[in-house]
């Protein structure tokens, strides 16, 4: 039977499949998921809609939830982040309809959505939450079981339409298990992303005033690895105690305004917009580097930086620079995308088998108990999460004690003082 796709090139598949091995060996929570899956089938006959970064890893929870007996279907949830031979070995040999081309223009990144919800998914899977906003956009109203959504943005989103009574299904919030983003936020987003900068640029981290522009579960595992590599870092930061974080772990904090002075390499990654706008591109160092890590290409403002340049040109791949009227030359990386997906390959597969044993479970979960939950955004259930960490511990041979039955008295009750 064809399998309905559209992707860059087929005969890409097989350097596809080495890769999604490679990454599936460094993934042993969701093999054992998978295992199980594979023997209880309990996603039988559910489809799923998923829209998610297009890379090795995703390929390895595709594989876990066919076996678990789901329909699925995999569309791109950035237009820069897809690995074209990942997206071609789904379809050819493991016969996953995946719609997504790295560096699909908007009209095309929408078609794929579109031919993800024309599926009709139980379940949908978002990582940013442009699947259920699509689908929240048509009239006809469809049962939905529940969705799961993987990032921050995402959340925020989620809980917007859920605020104001539009979510039409429940969704469970991967992002929010302990298992997701202690990890894939902070190790994940801190190296790769430091990944991506320097394979875009070769460039020297250490030396560097690396201004790191939010300091939340992403931006602290960015500022640690960076100084790790030698950058002098500075935060920046709007909520009071994120800064007061910054501070007592030993960094300097400072306005983005005064940042933009002193920085040499700029990294957004807030899940807000315009943070670095055109009063600090005008103060900026000349031959500076800018890149976002954050959900959407909104953290820079890109247009004003366009509107403000003379010319711009591509200097290496994901490398553009922007000349200022005034000559003085700014430099973006992957268009302001996430660029440890544009120019890495997205978080190391050790960290996102635990954010994809989170979304296995999930989906698991929302087929068992969907049908109780309110349209709401729900975390994902504490049994869950541990099970998760305890598994992952257990791959890697580390083992932890329990508590006594003394022990546990005592940590419940209140009789006993000195
Ligand atoms: P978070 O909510 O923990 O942290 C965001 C921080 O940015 C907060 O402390 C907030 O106060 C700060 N912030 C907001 N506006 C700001 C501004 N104008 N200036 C300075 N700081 C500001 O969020 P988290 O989990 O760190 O995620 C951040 C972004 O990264 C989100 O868009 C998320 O979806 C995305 N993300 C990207 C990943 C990747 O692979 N590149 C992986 C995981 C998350």
């Amino acid at each position: 039977m064809a399998i309905p796709h559209d992707v860059k090139n087929l005969s890409l598949a097989k350097t596809g499949v080495k890769r999604i091995e490679w990454a599936r060996r460094f993934m042993p929570v969701v093999r054992s998921i998978e295992d199980r899956f594979a023997r209880e089938k309990p996603l039988k006959g559910v489809r799923i809609g998923a829209c998610l970064h297009v890379t090795t890893e995703t390929a390895n929870l595709m594989l876990a939830l066919k076996a678990g007996g789901a329909d699925v279907r995999l569309c791109a949830s950035n237009p820069l982040s897809t690995q074209d031979d990942v997206a071609a070995a789904l379809v050819k040999e493991y016969g996953i309809p995946t719609f997504s081309v790295r560096g699909e223009d908007r009209k095309r990144y929408y078609s794929h959505i579109r031919a993800a919800l024309a599926h009709l998914p139980h379940i949908t899977m978002d990582d940013g939450a442009d699947l259920v906003s699509e689908l929240h956009k048509e009239k006809d109203s469809r049962p939905v079981l529940g969705g799961t959504e993987e990032t921050t943005t995402g959340v925020i989103r989620l809980r917007s339409m859920a605020e104001k009574g539009i979510l039409k299904f429940p969704v469970i919030s991967v992002n929010d298990a302990d298992t997701k983003h202690l990890f894939d936020n902070r190790y994940g987003t801190g190296q790769s992303t430091l990944d991506g900068v320097i394979r875009a640029t070769n460039t020297l981290i250490a030396g560097q005033v690396l201004v790191v522009c939010g300091y939340g579960w992403c931006g602290r595992g960015l500022a640690e690895r960076g100084r790790g590599l030698g950058a002098n870092v500075m935060v920046v930061e709007v909520d009071p105690i994120r800064a007061l974080q910054a501070v007592m772990d030993g960094f300097r904090v400072e306005p983005i305004a005064k940042a933009a002075v002193v920085g040499n390499l700029f990294i957004t990654v807030t899940g807000d917009i315009n943070v670095i706008r055109r009063e600090h591109f005008a103060r900026m160092k000349d031959g500076v580097i800018l890149a976002n890590s954050g959900h959407f290409n909104v953290e820079i403002d890109i247009p004003t930086l366009k509107k403000m340049s003379k010319a711009v040109r591509l200097l290496r791949d994901n490398v553009e620079e922007y000349i200022l009227k005034n000559g003085k030359r700014i430099v973006l990386l992957a268009e302001g995308r996430l660029v440890n997906l544009a120019a890495a390959e997205g978080h190391p597969a050790m960290v996102m088998d635990m954010s994809f044993a989170n979304q296995s479970l999930a989906a698991e979960y929302l087929v068992k108990h969907g049908r109780t939950l309110k349209r709401q955004v729900y975390p994902v259930p504490k049994v869950i999460d541990e099970a998760i960490a305890r598994l992952k511990l257990k791959t890697m041979g580390v083992s932890i004690d329990r508590l006594t039955a003394e022990q546990e008295h005592y940590l419940s009750s209140w009789e006993m003082g000195t």
